[in-house]
């Protein structure tokens, strides 16, 4: 907790660690009021570094037991200990440091180190959390090689891991059992784990290309035995995709992951033994969604992956996490494309990142992919390192072609193989293979904010010549009021009007080709002249989002209907609907009843009834933008504005094409047994949209069907989304639908889950409180990070009407969870405070209730780091 205002961390500052760990040993005694944890540190100076003689040792909340140099117990004038680690004054070259520490896991309610989940024992040491376990060098240019220990009850605790390869057990007499488990390669502390409990597991195997057998093992609480089926099948066509794909394979005898329920993130890559969020390994047909299943795959797969990209090849500091997260999540993005609909992935890709990451980047907390400075590097686990990063990385395997970015990524495997590196590094690898400089291209990593590019185009019939114009322009940012041109891939095609690939000559070049062409923009203005072109093209912009870049380019109403149908790449057209979408609600924002134009609807009429084309894109195609993206593009954000805007063109589409949504909702229909491909995906996406189009009409067949489909209770997904629709209803079965899904699952949390985010999100006058007393029930618990997602967090940013209420209640309600949450898990709690840091986007009333509940936040004594961070950041102009 804080106690003077937190230092600010610089890269600039960052210098090579004057002592390394060559090896770890640790041995853990596992009890019911605390544990005991005793190391082994052969410790020596780092020749690559000037040695002060003074070393300085990360630890926290750690109860001091004992303390040796060399076999010798150190006295009270030898070393000291703070809040914050601990000083030796007088290092020899070389030596071994033990220690021995109480720790309290059940008391350890942030759920960073070692910490209970339920009757288990686990940890999560990314991105500081060793440092609450042992005094260590925890920061991840520190490898060592680690042996573990553990000491247990034989009855509570069966099962007991760590990470490599299990060397031997021993029972002894007093109830207890031990384990010693070894890890033959060097790894930051961030990377350790550690995991006791009464589990049961799964058990598969896989063979690499070279011939080693790996033991896959997913380890979860004995009721869900039968949910890990589909984790397992995911973890099998990771490990054959990043062999096929990227040349890499498993490197251990054993692959384990387990699935906890109370955990801050997604998972976690520890070696050799995966920790995850049980939200992202168990699934069944009847408990868990579509998006569950392909959330589980993505996530197991980003996992595995980084056991090249992450673990045998770690960051350097911290700055460089999109090192390994940038470049893990384009791992799982293609992944997910080779297993699913590719064109669907990418579309639900840019949703996100225009969603978020575009939001992001517009807002006080706007950093750039690779930052400069942080206070708490938890508060940097975004989704510009993320989403963003991954984007940059897809920039360069655009830029260079598959061949050139996998020749450039073999090499950076095999160049920084077992070491701490930058994203230079990574960059290097691609600039050397490809011959090419990429000193402009770094931009995208040092500089933040999302570019703009103005294109312009102009036809010149006589000569034949179209020429593009583009504009690049990129907002300020904190601290970065001007920037430097960014090097952009833009991928463009012309299409003629029959709706047919024109072929694509640059003025000066000897050949045309036909099909998409990567532009390079490089400049602030540059033109770029199309030659042999005999008709007036309509330009297809960005394909593939070739950039994180937004485009303006004047279209007209008729060529966004145009690239509707005819543009070839999924992403344009659906760019297209979402771009002729917008236009018309916010214009109904601001004049309700400005006309819809017919064109419109009959474009949608036509995407509707045609069964040629990917139920899933389609799906996407006719998904209106969120509510929260149309407010990105307002000036100042009219919530309730945008609600009715979007509900009335939802109503308007479903009165006109109503016979058109019924016989899709019908045709869709499949009475086989529940699978999870894209196909299947594909058509209940489609027919639940049809149905979200349809309770429009307030008629009581459709309520009917809902009720019919929820009964039905063929799968989650379908339950889910016919639920959700009657939940928003003031209808008598809202309530009996609920009570009886509740009594259906109560005791299960994942799906209880839910049940709280389908409350949160209703659209109802009272939602708010509904929620203030859905937290009182039992299935609640706010101990429980995806309890307070799933509730709290489901009604302060995805309930925009509700939390953004007139009278200030929903923001009353989140400064009040926000500082009753620091208390107990800083992670959370400065994940709940950033939804206040847009204030800036609303009106003038609103904001300065934002603003007083940011202000009343930051003057509370005690606050941690991470919230304190958020919240001054976001009051800073
Ligand atoms: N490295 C993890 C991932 O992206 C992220 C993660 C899991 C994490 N748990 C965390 C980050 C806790 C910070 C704190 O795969
Ligand atoms: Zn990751």
């Amino acid at each position: 907790m804080l106690r003077d205002t937190p230092t600010t961390i610089y890269l600039k500052d960052y210098r090579p660690p004057e002592y390394l760990i060559d090896r770890v040993d640790l041995t853990f005694e596992l009890g019911e009021e605390e544990t005991r944890v005793r190391s082994v540190l052969q410790i020596r100076e780092n020749p690559a570094a000037e040695v002060s003689g003074v070393l300085r040792l990360h630890g926290e909340q750690l109860e001091l037991i004992a303390l040796s140099l060399d076999g010798r117990p150190l006295q009270a004038t030898e070393y000291q200990v703070d809040d914050e680690g601990l000083t030796i004054q007088q290092m020899p070259a070389q030596c071994i440091l033990e220690s021995d520490v109480r720790i309290l896991p059940q008391k350890n309610t942030a759920l960073e180190g070692l910490y209970k989940s339920g009757t288990m024992f686990c940890t999560q040491c990314e991105a500081e959390g060793f440092r609450k376990i042992t005094w260590f060098l925890d920061r991840p240019d520190v490898m060592s090689r680690f042996t573990t220990t553990i000491r247990a009850d034989r009855i509570r605790y069966p099962v007991l891991l760590s990470n490599g390869n299990p060397l031997n057990e021993i029972q002894t007499d007093d109830g207890m059992h031990q384990i010693t488990w070894e890890d033959p390669f060097p790894k930051p502390a961030y990377l350790f784990a550690l995991v006791a409990g009464d589990l049961r597991s799964i058990e598969a195997s896989h063979t690499t290309p070279s011939g080693r057998d790996v033991a896959l093992k997913i380890y979860v609480e004995p009721e869900n035995i039968d949910k890990c089926d589909h984790a397992m099948a995911s973890l099998k066509h990771a490990m054959a995709w990043d062999e096929r794909c990227y040349g890499r394979e498993y490197d251990l005898d054993i692959y384990m992951v387990v699935a906890v329920n109370d955990f801050n993130m997604g998972a976690m890559e520890n070696k050799g033994l995966n920790i995850f969020n049980s939200k992202y390994v168990l699934a069944s047909p009847e408990t868990a969604t579509d998006r569950d299943f392909q959330g589980i795959e993505s996530v197991i797969a980003h996992e595995y992956f980084h056991n090249w990209t992450g673990n045998r090849i770690t960051c350097r500091d911290w700055f460089q996490l999109s090192l390994k997260e940038g470049l893990t999540v384009f791992r799982d993005q293609e992944f997910s494309a080779d297993m699913g609909s590719r064109g669907v992935k990418r579309i639900e890709d840019v949703r996100l990142l225009r969603a978020h990451q575009f939001a992001e980047d517009a807002s006080p907390m706007a950093h750039p992919v690779r930052p400069d400075s942080y206070m708490e590097i938890n508060n940097f686990y975004t989704v510009t390192v993320y989403e963003k990063g991954a984007e940059v990385v897809r920039m360069q395997a655009n830029l260079l072609g598959s061949d050139l970015y996998r020749k450039g990524t073999d090499l950076y495997f095999e160049r920084f193989d077992g070491q701490a590196v930058t994203t230079d590094d990574f960059v290097q690898c691609m600039a050397e293979v490809s011959g090419r400089d990429f000193s402009q291209f770094k931009r995208w990593y040092s500089q933040a904010g999302t570019p703009e590019l103005k294109i312009s185009s102009d036809f010149q019939p006589e000569q034949q010549r179209y020429t593009l114009t583009v504009a690049q322009h990129c907002p300020a940012t904190p601290g970065q009021p001007d920037k430097a041109a960014f090097l952009i891939p833009f991928a463009v095609g012309l299409l003629d009007k029959n709706g047919n690939e024109m072929p694509l000559q640059l003025q000066g070049e000897a050949e045309a080709i036909t099909g998409t062409r990567m532009l390079e923009v490089s400049e602030r203005r540059q033109q770029f002249t199309f030659i042999g072109i005999n008709e007036r093209p309509v330009p297809a912009l960005l394909r593939g989002f070739s950039a994180p870049v937004k485009v303006q380019y004047d279209y007209s109403d008729e060529e966004l209907m145009f690239l509707m149908a005819a543009e070839p790449d999924g992403f344009c057209r659906w760019d297209a609907a979402q771009t002729l979408a917008q236009r018309i609600l916010l214009k109904r924002v601001a004049t309700p009843d400005a006309e819809i134009p017919a064109g419109f609807v009959e474009a949608f009429r036509k995407a509707l009834t045609d069964r040629e084309s990917d139920q899933a894109l389609l799906a996407e195609v006719l998904t209106l933008p969120s509510e929260s993206y149309l407010g990105d593009q307002m000036k100042e954000v009219d919530v309730e504005g945008i609600h009715r805007s979007r509900e009335s063109l939802k109503r308007h589409l479903a009165l006109t094409l109503k016979d058109e949504l019924l016989s899709l909702y019908h045709d869709n229909y499949s009475a086989d047994g529940y699978a999870p491909d894209a196909v299947s995906i594909g058509r209940r996406s489609l027919r639940n949209l049809a149905l979200s189009y349809l309770i429009q009409l307030d008629d009581p067949a459709v309520l009917q069907l809902c009720i019919d489909q929820f009964r039905a209770g063929q799968n989650m997904t379908d339950v889910l989304a016919a639920l959700s629709l009657v939940a928003d209803k003031d209808v008598p079965e809202a309530e009996q639908l609920l009570e009886q899904f509740y009594q259906q699952w109560k005791n299960d949390p994942l799906v209880m889950d839910k049940w709280f985010t389908l409350q949160a999100l209703a659209n109802r006058p009272d939602t708010l409180s509904r929620v203030e007393n859905l937290m009182k029930h039992p299935a609640f618990s706010l101990a429980n990070p995806n309890k307070v997602r799933s509730l709290i967090g489901a009604f302060c940013s995805g309930n925009a009407v509700g939390f953004h209420a007139a009278d200030g209640s929903g923001y009353q309600f989140l400064g009040d969870r926000v500082l009753e949450l620091d208390g107990m898990n800083p992670q959370v709690a400065s994940r709940m405070v950033r939804i206040m840091a847009r204030w800036q986007r609303y009106d003038k009333q609103r904001q300065q209730m934002m603003k007083a509940q940011l202000e009343r936040i930051l003057k509370t004594e005690g606050i941690s780091r991470d919230v304190f961070e958020i919240a001054s950041k976001s009051l800073e102009q």
